[in-house]
């Protein structure tokens, strides 16, 4: 099973692809996770993607396409695989196919996950990530038991980075130039299926393991 999660920032690609993992049992390999840890372990990598995702620009295609490319060879991603964050530009998606066709292989479902750009700025302002863990909760919509703290390892929760107004601003202008094109690259593909991201989060994750099945 092989899986690509589309969707504009804070439409809940990420949420969705977790329990999507953990139900088939396939790894989440989301790319603003890679880029956020080597930011944190203070990498080369990490100094480099942190000057485009502070301003919320995309990270160039060349620091990014090998990186998911090699992720696949590791042994769990035999089964398959969910790609949360990636492709991103057309470039990304057309490397991504050279890279499966060449091995006879190739993605079974692209999931656009829709929520319109009204609701996306509440979603981003009320998230916030776990410094220890990880895990991404809103304070709203999905509250930790004890305010601040992760349900799941008790560490700090805090707002990222580029989860402030101005730079959300710029990550929806950038994805709606850069990363939308791919809904018809992958409608024209046939693999494309779309689901309503606006409903609880519950809900939205019960119309995609509609389209996966059981
Ligand atoms: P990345 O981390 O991929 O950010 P993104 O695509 O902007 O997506 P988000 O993680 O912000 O949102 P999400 O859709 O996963 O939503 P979530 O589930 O958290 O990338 C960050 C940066 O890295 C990019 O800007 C770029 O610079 C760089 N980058 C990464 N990949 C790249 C690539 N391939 N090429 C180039 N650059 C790249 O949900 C959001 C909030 O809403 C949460 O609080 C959640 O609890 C809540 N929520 C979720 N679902 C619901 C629901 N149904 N109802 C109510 N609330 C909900
Ligand atoms: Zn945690």
């Amino acid at each position: 099973m092989k899986i690509i999660m589309l969707g504009a920032p804070g439409a809940g690609k990420g949420t969705q692809a977790k329990m999507i993992a953990a139900k088939y049992g396939v790894p989440h390999i989301s790319t603003g996770d890679i880029f956020r840890a080597n930011i944190k372990n203070g990498t080369e990598l990490g100094a480099k993607a942190k000057e485009y995702m502070d301003k919320g620009l995309l990270v160039p295609d060349e620091l990014v396409v090998d990186l998911v490319i090699d992720r696949f060879k590791a042994d769990d991603c035999a089964k398959g695989y969910i790609l949360d964050g990636f492709p991103r530009t057309i470039p990304q998606a057309e490397a991504l196919d050279k890279a499966l066709s060449a091995i006879g292989d190739s993605v079974d479902y692209a999931i656009n996950v829709e929520v319109p750009d009204e609701n996306i700025i509440e979603r981003m302002s009320g998230r916030r990530a776990c410094v220890g863990c990880g895990a991404t909760y809103h304070i709203v919509y999905n509250p930790t038991k004890v305010e601040g703290k992760c349900d799941a390892c008790g560490a700090d929760l805090i707002l990222r980075d580029d989860d402030k107004p101005e730079t959300v601003e710029k990550r929806l202008n950038v994805y709606h130039e850069q990363t939308q094109p791919l809904i018809d690259y992958y409608k024209a593909k046939g693999i494309l299926k779309e689901v309503d991201g606006t409903v609880d989060m519950k809900d939205v994750f019960a119309a995609i393991t509609d389209i996966l099945g059981e």
